[in-house]
């Protein structure tokens, strides 16, 4: 269903000398690093199904560490020791693979383009990136980031104060064939502690949802953008939901490279909390379906986008208190 996407299985860090596996839409995949790049196989030899990712990289093959049958970076067997014959033309199925801005991207599919990865690139400094387990659903975790209703309570402290006091803010939403974007604005200065990094006035707020899994947050400030998140989710197993995240920010009048080294551990802790009451709301559900409030404003169009359907088309304007 999420063909001709590219999809973020790990980052570029994760793959060193040794072979590694990955989940990709239920198929196992192993990704292996040679002088010219990174390459994915199906995690499955053809021969007696041992796994690939046991095996090791050789002269850029991987080997089979069942017989040590050898794939080359295509998939195709290239060895059989022992064997003084021609060698049957076999092949391992194998994904696209990009290596981009410290991700490591994949598709089942031949891709023209790069893949997205944030909101900065090519003019950012990447503060920091970060991974994410969380047993939950592709939609609930996509929709907790972007929801703004649950910062009062899940991370009180952290990103709103320990008042009560609440503004009246304008909401707009914008969808598109496979994206959706929410901007809030007239929200006064949010005096939790990760909000006093984001420097005077908050000007506004914006949330984005493409297909498949990315969401993201802008902070924008009154010179201009402060802070920018995007996350990329994929559903790994029934239960589990891994996310690949970017914290970034322009080079000149964003955070600053010392504030941005303070402020990630602070972004760390919302992360986990939100990890929590994912976690238990799931375990708590037992399959019960979700009711629709009236703040729930992206709910239903990244259930849309994510099945493959359009959303709403045209802007949708709202108020709240936030
Ligand atoms: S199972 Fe891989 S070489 Fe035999
Ligand atoms: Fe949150």
């Amino acid at each position: 269903m999420i063909k001709g996407y590219w999809q973020v299985v790990a980052r570029s860090s994760e793959i060193g000398l040794k072979p590694k596996r990955v989940w990709l839409l239920g198929n196992p995949v192993v990704l292996f690093r040679t002088k010219n790049g990174i390459h994915a196989l199906h995690d499955r030899c053809p021969h007696r199904h041992a796994e690939l990712s046991k095996g090791r990289v050789l002269k850029n093959t991987i080997e089979c560490p069942y017989h040590g049958w050898r794939f080359d970076e295509d998939g195709v067997c290239v060895e059989i020791p022992g064997c003084l014959t021609d060698l049957p033309k076999i092949r391992v199925p194998n994904y696209s693979v990009c290596e981009k801005d410290g991700g490591i991207f994949l598709s089942k599919h031949p891709m023209q383009n790069a893949p997205y990865v944030h909101v900065l690139t090519g003019q950012s400094h990447v503060v920091r990136m970060v991974k994410s387990k969380t047993q939950s659903t592709l939609i609930d975790v996509a929709e907790n980031i972007l929801d703004a209703t649950h910062t009062h309570f899940t991370h009180k402290g952290l990103l709103r104060g320990l008042s009560q006091k609440r503004h009246l803010v304008q909401v707009e939403l914008v969808t598109g064939e496979d994206w959706l974007e929410i901007t809030y604005t007239g929200e006064d200065r949010q005096d939790g502690i990760i909000s006093r990094f984001l420097d005077g006035d908050r000007v506004k707020t914006v949330g984005r949802y493409r297909r498949p899994g990315i969401a993201e947050l802008e902070y924008w400030g009154t010179k201009g953008l402060v802070l920018a998140t995007t996350f990329h989710l994929r559903q790994v197993s029934l239960d589990t939901v891994e996310g690949i995240g970017w914290l970034t920010g322009p080079r000149s009048g964003g955070l600053g490279y010392l504030k941005a080294l303070i402020f990630a551990p602070f972004f760390k802790i919302a992360l986990e909390q939100d990890r929590r009451v994912l976690q238990s709301a799931f375990n708590n559900a037992q399959s019960a379906e979700p009711l629709i409030g009236p703040l729930d404003f992206l709910r239903r169009d990244i259930e849309a986008i994510e099945v493959g359907q359009s959303p709403t088309y045209g802007p949708r304007h709202f108020e709240m208190l936030l």
